[in-house]
């Protein structure tokens, strides 16, 4: 069987965690097929194998969540979900360029299928379809949201590649970049959901604090699982980022805690080509690196759960909640 053939599947977990927008998630799903479509046998191929495969949706579904929390969904929200998982896709197709990944959402990488030429066009063809298809609703606010989300996610990137091989970057800055290259379009979708629900001001700035501080921890967990998860759960290459030299939480926090000594050889280690999990394994022990990042990630999901106060109870308002505890306990 063709593997453009298969429906995008959402494991059963998720399936029944997003129940609440199930119709919902399903007609964007149609939106994004119906976008993706291309008359050119070989755009055909590379598009819908770069999108419709799947993917945790996660994006689309804090948008249509946080709207049916607020209210109720409206036909912009649906338009607007399908562009931040266009969005979303493209800065995978790009990410995996820079950091040479072999596997992406349990199939070869458009750059490993293809190549980098591929994948860089292919980027940038969903960037520009996704613009287009937000300006296609009246309000421009979509459109002026999604293009300042998605420059500070490249401004992030920019940013993450000025830091490799600084291992002993402060916490603060390393919150900053990830906050800029994954929260600010988890923010961007929560506050994308909450406007156009038509929710008063205040509470809209809640709820990108929710989608914020949900990014953050996402990402120390992410980052987390780059050092000691499962490439079968995760369905993407795995260990990238110390191929890559990007300092992560765990290392930041080791080498920071480290004697003289240790800092030396681990800074050595880090160095050079011996930089495994493995042969990192025992200082991050020693120095309790990955528990400290895992404690971060949940002290920042469980402040993320509090901006959800400012929401009526409702099934939608606990999948919310549900999702801030899923986001540090994951293992894919
Ligand atoms: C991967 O995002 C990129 C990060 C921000 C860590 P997801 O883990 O949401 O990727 P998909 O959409 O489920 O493949
Ligand atoms: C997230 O960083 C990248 C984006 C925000 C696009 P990672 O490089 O850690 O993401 P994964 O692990 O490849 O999914
Ligand atoms: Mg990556
Ligand atoms: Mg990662």
């Amino acid at each position: 069987m063709s593997t453009l053939t298969a429906e995008p599947a959402l494991s059963p977990a998720l399936q029944s965690l997003y129940a609440p927008i199930a119709t919902e998630l399903a007609e964007v799903e149609t939106i994004f097929r119906r976008e993706m479509h291309h008359p050119h046998p070989y755009v055909d191929e590379l598009v819908r194998y770069g999108c419709l495969l799947g993917g945790k949706r996660l994006r689309p579904a804090l948008l249509l969540l946080t709207a049916k929390a607020a209210g109720k969904i409206v036909p912009e929200h649906l338009t607007l979900a399908t562009v931040v998982e266009m969005v979303h896709t493209a800065t995978l197709v790009h990410d995996d360029v820079l950091d040479n990944a072999q596997m992406r959402r349990h199939l070869a990488t458009v750059n490993a299928r293809w190549d980098n030429e591929a994948s860089v066009l292919l980027g940038d063809y969903l960037f520009t379809h996704a613009f287009h298809l937000a300006s296609t609703i009246d309000s421009v606010l979509g459109c002026r949201l999604i293009g300042h989300a998605t420059n500070i996610v490249c401004e992030g990137e920019l940013r993450q590649k000025g830091t490799r091989g600084q291992f002993d970057l402060a916490e603060e800055e390393y919150l900053q970049v990830i906050e800029a290259k994954t929260a600010e379009l988890t923010a961007c979708s929560c506050r994308l959901g909450a406007l156009f629900a038509g929710l008063p001001a205040d509470q809209v700035e809640e709820l990108d604090l929710y989608g914020r501080e949900l990014g953050i921890a996402f990402q120390i967990a992410d980052d987390l699982l780059d050092l000691q998860g499962e490439e079968d759960a995760t369905g993407k290459s795995l260990g990238t980022d110390l191929e890559k030299q990007k300092p992560t939480l765990p290392l930041i926090h080791t080498l920071r805690e480290a004697s003289p000594a240790d800092r030396a050889q681990l800074l050595e280690l880090l160095g050079s080509e011996q930089a495994t999990p493995a042969t990192l394994a025992p200082y991050l022990q020693k120095y309790g690196g990955l528990d400290y990042a895992r404690d971060r990630a949940q002290a920042i999901a469980a402040q993320s759960r509090r901006r959800l106060d400012c929401l009526p109870p409702s099934p939608s308002k606990d999948v919310l909640l549900m999702i801030a505890e899923f986001v540090v306990a994951r293992s894919h």
